[in-house]
């Protein structure tokens, strides 16, 4: 029951069925409709959707997030999702049913270069870039976050899925004191799901 498909990016991708639900992995991580989608709903219960009239993805994998905005928080309104992948963006429309449509934009590219070039302001920002265990280092520098902060609106939320790896990195902790400086609140979550650092911005 396990399908294994070959990615430049992510090594071996594999869709294989778990506890009755189609999981989407790599050697060493979830990447969808397991663990991941947990963590990410642990985050969303934190946010008040509102008011959110815009949510960019960044990270789209298997579309788990967009799954659980969808039906758990019928979150109905526009969502923007960017992955680097091109062969994860096929297994979201074809093993998940993912759906371009007039609410649903889906965009190949890579998250860097989509916040530097990007010019529409949203509401909320979720930022979910993995490869593999690992969130790529670029994505911990400073130069990305002022750019993720030129895509938010004025009480824009922004919501950080981080690794167990960097919950204890300098980088990770200059990222949340940065944070701290153009935002009113930042919360940060250890051990989510008994792993991941979740870290939420937000006005107060
Ligand atoms: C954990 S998965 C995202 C899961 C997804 N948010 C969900 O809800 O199912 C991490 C994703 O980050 C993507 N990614 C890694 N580096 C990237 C980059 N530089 N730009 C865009 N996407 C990237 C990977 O291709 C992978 O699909």
């Amino acid at each position: 029951m396990t399908r294994k498909v070959k990615s430049k990016f992510s090594d071996t991708l594999e869709i294989t069925w778990y506890n009755g639900k189609k999981h989407l992995n790599t050697k060493n991580a979830n990447y969808s409709y397991g663990s991941l989608q947990a963590i990410l709903k642990f985050g969303l219960e934190k946010i008040d959707l509102k008011n959110t009239n815009s949510i960019l993805l960044l990270g789209l994998g298997g579309g788990s997030v967009i799954e659980t905005l969808r039906q758990d928080f019928n979150y109905q309104k526009q969502i923007t999702a960017i992955d680097i992948d091109p062969v994860i963006i096929d297994i979201a429309k074809t093993e998940y049913q993912l759906e371009s449509n007039s609410n649903t934009t889906v965009i190949c590219e890579d998250a860097l270069q989509f916040v530097k070039t990007n010019t529409s302001k949203f509401d909320l920002i979720i930022i979910d870039l993995f490869i593999d265990i690992k969130v790529p280092k670029e994505f911990l520098e400073l130069s990305f976050w002022e750019d993720v902060i030129k895509s938010k609106s004025t009480n824009g939320v922004i919501l950080f899925n981080a690794s167990l790896e960097d919950k204890k990195s300098n980088q990770l902790q200059s990222v949340i004191d940065f944070l701290k400086t153009k935002v009113y609140k930042v919360d940060v979550y250890e051990k989510v799901n008994d792993t991941n650092t979740v870290i939420i911005s937000k006005p107060i």
